[in-house]
């Protein structure tokens, strides 16, 4: 082959992998998609979203659908209140799919979407690095971070938008999602503080313990930007391979 037919081959083969991977393909069965304007429609989206647990917890990667045992979550944000510094990395999440929904609400018209779950127990584990005060306590180190949550709560607030793709096809896009959470009870430990000064951090250690109440407050804002952009890449993941009048049968 000629330099040229070599290149008009690949053209070829790229356009043809750019259209495949643009056509729409066909709803998995097991995603259950519910018929717009049907008298009991949110129950409907609520028994699909519970449908989609056992596939939620093993992932399907054919689908964008990434295993949520454990959930991985890259990086908490470093938060910027002036006494304290705290990121935590490496994050994983055990139980994360055990949710029950408690309440769901749809707005077709506005692709507004309300999801209420509770959560028996998480565990978390990651590694922490912190600087500053909590509690008026000093606080400093880096290391491991565990976490064990439990009888919490979740309130999600999903918004969607329509959009053309440049064949024309109509899809959605998640332009915002949005987790506040609330945790019944639990403990946290954050190992080898203040360089493995083993006494100043069960101290500090303690003092989290007992204030655990005070102490998410400060901390749960950070797992809470950090779940919801996780969710967000994953809910947008899922949709995008789908056209609006897939995931939307009968709506106008
Ligand atoms: C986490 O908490 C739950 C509920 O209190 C408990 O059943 C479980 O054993 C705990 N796990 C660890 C590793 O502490």
């Amino acid at each position: 082959m000629t330099a040229l037919a070599k290149a008009t081959v690949i053209v070829i083969l790229l356009v043809v992998a750019t259209i495949g991977a643009d056509a729409m393909r066909d709803i998995p069965e097991f995603l259950h998609v519910c018929q717009v304007g049907e008298p009991e429609y949110d129950t409907c989206v609520s028994k699909s979203i519970n449908d989609l647990k056992p596939y939620l917890k093993v992932g399907v990667p054919e689908y964008n659908i990434p295993s949520l045992e454990p959930l991985k979550l890259k990086q908490l944000s470093v938060s910027s209140t002036n006494s304290l510094k705290i990121q935590a990395t490496d994050v994983n999440v055990a139980g994360a799919s055990n949710f029950q929904i408690m309440k769901v609400k749809v707005d077709t018209d506005d692709l507004r979407f309300m999801v209420d779950i509770e959560l028996p127990n998480i565990f978390v584990d990651g590694k922490y690095e912190v600087d500053g005060k909590i509690m008026l306590l000093p606080i400093r180190g880096s290391g491991p971070i565990h976490g064990n949550f439990s009888d919490c709560t979740g309130a999600c607030k999903i918004q969607g938008e329509r959009y053309f793709d440049e064949n024309g096809l109509e899809r959605i896009r998640i332009t915002e999602f949005k987790m506040k959470i609330s945790v019944g009870k639990g403990w946290m430990r954050l190992d080898n503080l203040f360089n493995g000064e083993e006494v100043l951090g069960n101290v500090v250690n303690t003092a989290i313990n007992n204030n655990f109440d005070v102490f998410m407050r400060e901390f749960l804002p950070l797992v809470e930007k950090a779940l919801s952009d996780a969710f967000k890449d994953i809910a947008e993941n899922i949709v995008q391979q789908f056209s609006y009048a897939q995931l939307f049968p009968g709506a106008k």
